[in-house]
């Protein structure tokens, strides 16, 4: 069953954005794209993370969860062709990740927009995209998988026809993790950073079968690499 209105629980997002200070970002490639993605989640920032993301961006993207903006701006993606949309709760992270992707007339036409991806995206009325990528938030929210869920929910409606949401998650306890990504692991939930102890394989292809008719997830180390397609409408009514 997905949540209806009455049962969507109010969660405390600002813990999984608040911590991208402008400081914060200027270290996160280094410590989280360089050494945690290598040594603790085992799964290549340049092996694995960045191919999976070229092969699904398409002309008009929406990102969400922005960070340094690592990924728009490694993917080659050309005035010419692409428009990129923003989407981050986070002022810093918005600012951070437009300006590495610079200006046209070299690089695309870049949107930002500020947002929590757990509500309702009214900004996003009328707009879809071609592709929209999810990498590294869903760790960053609160809740059990079915109730982060919501952000399927949220924007599958602004997919295009043969559009594709695809991401990347690091996955919870039980997903294998070494005494490094264990260490970081407690010590993010318990900041608030990461909410991703109960956080499956199971559990996420579970909540996007419930959005999309085509859904493909695979872990790699211990993070989760998913593309979900064709977007279901059978709940609409009951969704926030
Ligand atoms: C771990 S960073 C991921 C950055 C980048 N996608 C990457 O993989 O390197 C998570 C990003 O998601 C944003 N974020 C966290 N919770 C959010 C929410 N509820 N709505 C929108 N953005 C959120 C944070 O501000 C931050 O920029």
């Amino acid at each position: 069953m997905e949540p209806t209105v009455d049962s969507v629980r109010h969660f405390d997002t600002r813990p999984g954005s608040a911590v991208y200070s402008s400081f914060v970002l200027k270290l996160y490639d280094a410590w989280v794209l360089g050494i945690s993605n290598r040594l603790a989640w085992r799964c290549g920032t340049r092996k694995v993370l960045l191919p999976f993301y070229c092969r699904h961006v398409g002309e008009h993207h929406l990102e969400v969860g922005v960070g340094s903006g690592f990924y728009p701006s490694h993917a080659d993606l050309r005035a010419e062709h692409h428009q990129v949309t923003l989407l981050d709760l986070n002022e810093h992270s918005l600012a951070a990740a437009a300006r590495r992707l610079g200006h046209p007339p070299v690089a695309p036409l870049v949107t930002q927009l500020a947002g929590d991806v757990m509500q309702p995206l009214t900004m996003l009325e009328g707009r879809r995209f071609d592709s929209i990528a999810l990498f590294y938030l869903l760790h960053c929210l609160p809740g059990a998988m079915n109730e982060k869920a919501r952000v399927f929910a949220h924007l599958k409606g602004h997919l295009a026809a043969d559009g594709v949401l695809f991401g990347a998650t690091v996955l919870g306890d039980s997903a294998g993790h070494n005494w490094f990504g264990r260490a970081l692991q407690r010590t993010y939930n318990r900041k608030g950073v990461f909410d991703n102890r109960h956080d499956t394989l199971e559990a996420l292809r579970a909540a996007l079968s419930l959005h999309f008719a085509e859904v493909c997830v695979e872990q790699e180390g211990v993070v989760a690499l998913f593309v979900a397609r064709a977007p279901l409408h059978r709940f609409d009514s009951h969704e926030s």
